[in-house]
């Protein structure tokens, strides 16, 4: 894993994912670091304006383009893509990542229940196979899905239900800022090698109890709606659809529920509970204003 170099030249991380939730605090903590070139992956790098950052064009629909975005990397940032074929993608990119570079993988908790040889886990293999020193994140559920107009943001402006087949399941929900701090560690820090870090927030909540501290910043009382899976998955279809049935599916047999303590083993303090965050939404702006793509303003999305 390499250590910055200030002396001799800075080390270079490729962020890609960069306007996503981990990936923009991710490239925020990596850009204040003395000695550190943070390069901005995004398939629309005009929209990368962090301070710090160098927007760097990386599609996954462009392999072309790949040699460039990795071009003298020391570490890179990976977060999959979730399409089927993304074990082949991840190994083909790893390929052209010089072998010196360190790669941190965001893949998900428990990966390898139900099925140690499902999707998730070969997107891990392809990682762990690819000749390069790497480590492995796996995080629970994002808090920010709740301020994410493509989940529940809409909630958080007027209340309503939070509709969930969660089967009476507990999420150990966790802040993507926690996930990016250990990624910060882990992509500059010795000891992460060949690591799968099992990442939660600091508490397992039902989905009732989650629409309890959503009511206390929300416009209005949210209600938790148990609906069957068929009825979540609504509109959804192919791959997508059958990632978020495997999803669910996980959610109801407890594979979020465990809560791992690794946060505050890997960053020294503890990860933030949703309470916190939550507060933290309701009292720097209003859900509706939240801006989705600069999100290096943006602290809770
Ligand atoms: N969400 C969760 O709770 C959760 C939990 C565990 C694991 N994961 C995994 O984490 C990975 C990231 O998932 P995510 O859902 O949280 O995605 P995300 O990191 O928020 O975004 C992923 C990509 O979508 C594009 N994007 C981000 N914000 C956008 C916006 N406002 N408008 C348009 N495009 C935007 C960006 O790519 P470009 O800049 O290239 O367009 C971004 O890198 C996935 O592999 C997922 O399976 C997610």
């Amino acid at each position: 894993m390499p250590a910055p170099s200030a002396a001799t030249h800075p080390t270079r991380v490729l962020v890609t994912g960069v306007r996503g939730k981990t990936g923009s605090p991710l490239a925020e903590l990596l850009a204040a670091r003395a000695g550190v070139e943070v390069l901005g992956g995004s398939g629309d790098p005009a929209t990368v304006t962090a301070a710090g950052v160098r927007p760097t064009a990386f599609s996954w629909d462009d392999p072309a383009g790949w040699r460039g975005a990795v071009q003298g990397v020391d570490a890179v940032y990976l977060v999959r893509p979730d399409r089927p074929d993304t074990p082949e993608l991840v190994g083909a990119l790893l390929d052209q990542v010089p072998p010196r570079a360190h790669v941190v993988l965001l893949s998900e908790q428990a990966a390898d229940d139900p099925d140690p040889d499902g999707w998730a886990v070969r997107v891990e293999r392809a990682v762990e196979v690819s000749g390069h020193s790497w480590t492995v994140l796996r995080p629970s559920w994002f808090m920010q899905v709740f301020t994410d107009p493509r989940f529940y943001r809409d909630l958080l402006a007027g209340g309503g239900e939070l509709p969930f087949p969660d089967g009476g399941a507990a999420i150990a929900w966790i802040d993507a800022r926690d996930i990016a701090a250990v990624a910060e560690r882990a992509l500059l820090e010795p000891g992460h090698s060949g690591r799968v870090h099992e990442l939660t927030g600091p508490e397992a909540l039902t989905l009732p109890r989650t629409a309890e501290l959503l009511s206390g910043v929300a416009g209005g009382p949210v209600v938790h709606r148990e609906v069957t899976v068929e009825e979540a998955l609504t509109g959804t279809e192919g791959f997508d659809r059958d990632l978020l049935a495997l999803t669910y599916d996980r959610v109801r047999r407890g594979s979020f529920t465990p809560v791992a303590g690794t946060v505050e083993q890997v960053t020294g303090r503890p990860a933030r509970t949703l309470a916190a965050f939550l507060a933290e939404v309701g009292s720097t702006e209003r859900p509706a204003a939240v801006p989705i793509r600069n999100t290096a303003e943006t602290p809770v999305t």
